[in-house]
């Protein structure tokens, strides 16, 4: 076979086990032989770019580029649609269309899906654009990242119109919601609140190659243009199943209202065994040209309403308030209740997020409260039954203090968060950054568990995570439940965290709002601990990425005199406190004196892949132009007051395929 007919051959195979796979749920190769026949595809085009195609499978891995997004007008508006709660309010829009027609329309329900609405443009069957909501006239173009959403077809099959726009909404399954916010609790990301939240905030994503790992799916509802295959929206629909698109299977027809309220009823309790959220049904007219002749008001159609769920709600009485503070200090306020059922499990504390949620309420105890499920993972208070109040109880009003240890609590500006400052000398921040420092990844250092860190604070053996290098076996195989093995294995991992590459070991301190990546970007910017340490706002927010509220943390960090401590002390027990030779290996002379300023967006390496290349060619990547620069690195879209201001001095201005060339060559 040709080369240019094996790649079309391996694209089409390979989008039809996506189909298989993502639409029908249905696959039939292995995960392995996939990925393996991906790799094949993916090393032909590698080597063969004259056969590139933006519709390409391999397109769906998402590059690793930063892209702001480009707004673009909808074509038809994104309008929204009316919502009911009561089956009197489904009964009148029935009865409104209805007098409308003079006759009784034909109704098609739906599973109203919880995510985040999209817009996809197919000109030719292929994929062309893919647009967000923004306000209803203009959204995000955000094609890129909804090509990596493997249930979404590059490319479609059949008799499919020439153009046209297809309607959906773009979901995180309730499996990925759950993996994604466990992993951000770990690094100590703030959570988000519910899978719409997610998917929403992940397709705004500037970077494909993560919105391709958290894994979006999507369900299609609406065709918009000028030839579409049939009169009715059911049988539209239909179509789009075969050209490819992820239909859901729960759309019905219906003849009477009776069979509307049959299929709420249905879903009401079915859709819990759903794999994606959903918050009520949607009712359409079926036929186009009735909903032709209902038309639109200003806000929404009005041919279709929404029915919203009821969410699950409890009365329960609130009995106290406790508050938790976690490893960083952060204070979470929590209902205690009267243990009461809801949606299957016994609740018995629920979430009061801060204090302004909490003054919002005008909460008092004793208070007869109503709990939701809704689409969150806590439970949480959404109001309190004024009228059951005989007696009123004492409000509630946030703590001053820390419930641990007494410091008073702050707030930073702009956060709803309190604070205890404490870091040091606040018991569960103590025991909560030396269990994030042994973390796996973190330092990764075993047998120091939760409740064995416990033990080990409570006797006085451990109060900073610079003591874990000064623990001994003798000391450790003393404590009750530890023997002597177990205790010759801590110290052996200790031992070995000592060689935990410095970036980790950036993560492992502990430094608020310092996650994994942020910590690698820190580590390869700043290169060792001095420099890191001394770093003044400007350079920290020069990195890519830092911002203010994470450069204001670092500062704080340093500027506090027991973390100095505890950083020459780590020092002396010989952590790694520098980037290791291998990463910071020089290449070249090539650049050096060379002050060089890097500005737009490149499509061939990262912004931080180019730093490390300036700096490993012995030059120096600077943030601003002025006449000290020697040379800028230009992308696309340079700020045109660095284009000014570089011309008005003279600075030499050099692309990407130019400064690659210049280091190439020997
Ligand atoms: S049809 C003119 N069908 O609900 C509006 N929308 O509140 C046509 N939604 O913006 C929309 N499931 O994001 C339609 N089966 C479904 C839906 C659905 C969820 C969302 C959609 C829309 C919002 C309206």
């Amino acid at each position: 076979m040709m080369i240019k007919e094996k790649i079309e051959s391996l694209r089409k195979e390979l989008e039809e086990h996506n189909h298989n796979y993502y639409v029908l749920s249905r696959p039939t190769i292995s995960d392995l032989e996939f990925d393996m026949k991906l790799k094949q595809l993916q090393d032909l085009e590698k080597q063969h770019p004259e056969y590139a195609d933006p519709s390409s499978p391999t397109q769906r891995i998402g590059s690793d580029i930063n892209t702001s997004f480009k707004q673009v007008k909808h074509k038809y508006p994104m309008l929204s649609l009316s919502n009911t709660y009561s089956e009197e309010e489904v009964d009148d829009f029935y009865k409104r269309t209805t007098r409308s027609l003079h006759e009784e329309p034909e109704l098609v329900c739906e599973l109203k899906y919880d995510g985040t609405s999209i817009s996809l443009i197919y000109e030719n069957g292929i994929l062309t654009q893919a647009i967000t909501r923004g306000d209803g006239e203009k959204g995000d173009d955000v094609t890129e990242n909804v090509k990596t959403i493997r249930s979404i077809p590059l490319k479609l099959h059949g008799n499919y119109p020439p153009l046209f726009e297809i309607r959906g909404e773009i979901l995180m399954p309730w499996n990925v919601f759950e993996a994604l916010n466990k992993e951000r609790e770990e690094q100590e990301e703030p959570l988000f609140a519910n899978p719409r939240n997610a998917a929403s905030g992940t397709l705004k994503q500037q970077n494909p190659a993560i919105v391709a790992s958290r894994k979006l799916d999507a369900y299609l509802y609406y065709l918009l243009g000028d030839n579409l295959p049939y009169d009715t929206h059911y049988e539209n629909l239909q179509a789009a199943a075969s050209w490819g698109f992820k239909i859901s299977d729960a759309a019905r027809f219906c003849k009477t209202k009776e069979e509307v309220f049959e299929f709420i009823n249905y879903w009401d309790i079915e859709r819990k065994n759903l794999l994606v959220a959903t918050d009520g049904i949607v009712i359409k007219v079926n036929s186009l040209a009735q909903q032709r002749a209902l038309g639109f008001t200003a806000k929404s159609p009005r041919w279709a309403i929404a029915y919203k769920f009821k969410a699950e709600k409890a009365l329960t009485r609130l009995n106290s308030v406790s508050y938790q503070v976690g490893r960083t200090g952060t204070v979470t306020p929590v209902a205690n209740l009267d243990p009461v059922q809801l949606s299957g499990t016994t609740v018995k504390r629920a979430s009061l997020h801060n204090a302004d949620i909490i003054e919002a309420l005008d909460l008092h105890i004793g208070d007869m409260v109503y709990v939701e499920k809704g689409g969150e993972i806590i439970p949480k208070i959404t109001g309190v039954d004024k009228d059951s109040r005989i007696l009123i109880g004492d409000k509630v009003v946030f703590i001053k203090n820390c419930p641990e240890c007494g410091t008073p609590l702050i707030r930073y500006n702009g956060e709803a968060a309190h604070y205890c400052p404490n870091e040091n000398g606040c018991p569960p921040q103590i025991k909560g950054k030396i269990e994030h420092f042994v973390s796996r990844k973190a330092m990764d250092i075993e047998g120091l568990g939760s409740e064995t860190v416990n033990l080990l604070y409570k006797n006085e053996m451990l109060h900073n995570i610079a003591d874990i290098y000064e623990l001994d076996v003798a000391e450790l195989a003393k404590l009750e439940r530890l023997g002597e093995k177990s205790a010759q294995n801590i110290i052996n991992s200790i031992e070995s965290s000592k060689s935990v590459p410095f970036e980790r070991v950036v993560f492992a301190l502990g430094i608020r709002f310092v996650g994994e990546t942020i910590a690698k970007k820190l580590a390869n910017a700043f290169k060792n601990i001095d420099e890191f340490a001394n770093a003044d706002l400007e350079r920290l927010t020069n990195v890519d990425e830092i911002g203010e509220r994470i450069a204001d943390s670092v500062i704080r960090y340093f500027a506090d005199e027991q973390n100095k401590q505890t950083i020459s002390r780590l020092k002396s027990h010989g952590i790694q406190m520098s980037l290791s030779e291998e990463s910071m290996k020089k290449q070249s002379d090539k650049l050096k004196g060379l002050s060089i300023v890097i500005s737009g967006k490149f499509n061939l390496h990262s912004r931080d892949e180019y730093k490390a290349m300036i700096e490993q060619n012995g030059g120096k990547n600077i943030g601003s132009v002025s006449a000290k620069t020697s040379m800028i690195l230009a992308g696309e879209n340079m700020g045109p007051e660095k284009l000014k201001k570089a011309e008005k001095l003279g600075i030499e201005i050099v692309n990407e395929d130019e400064f690659l060339k210049m280091l190439s060559e020997k």
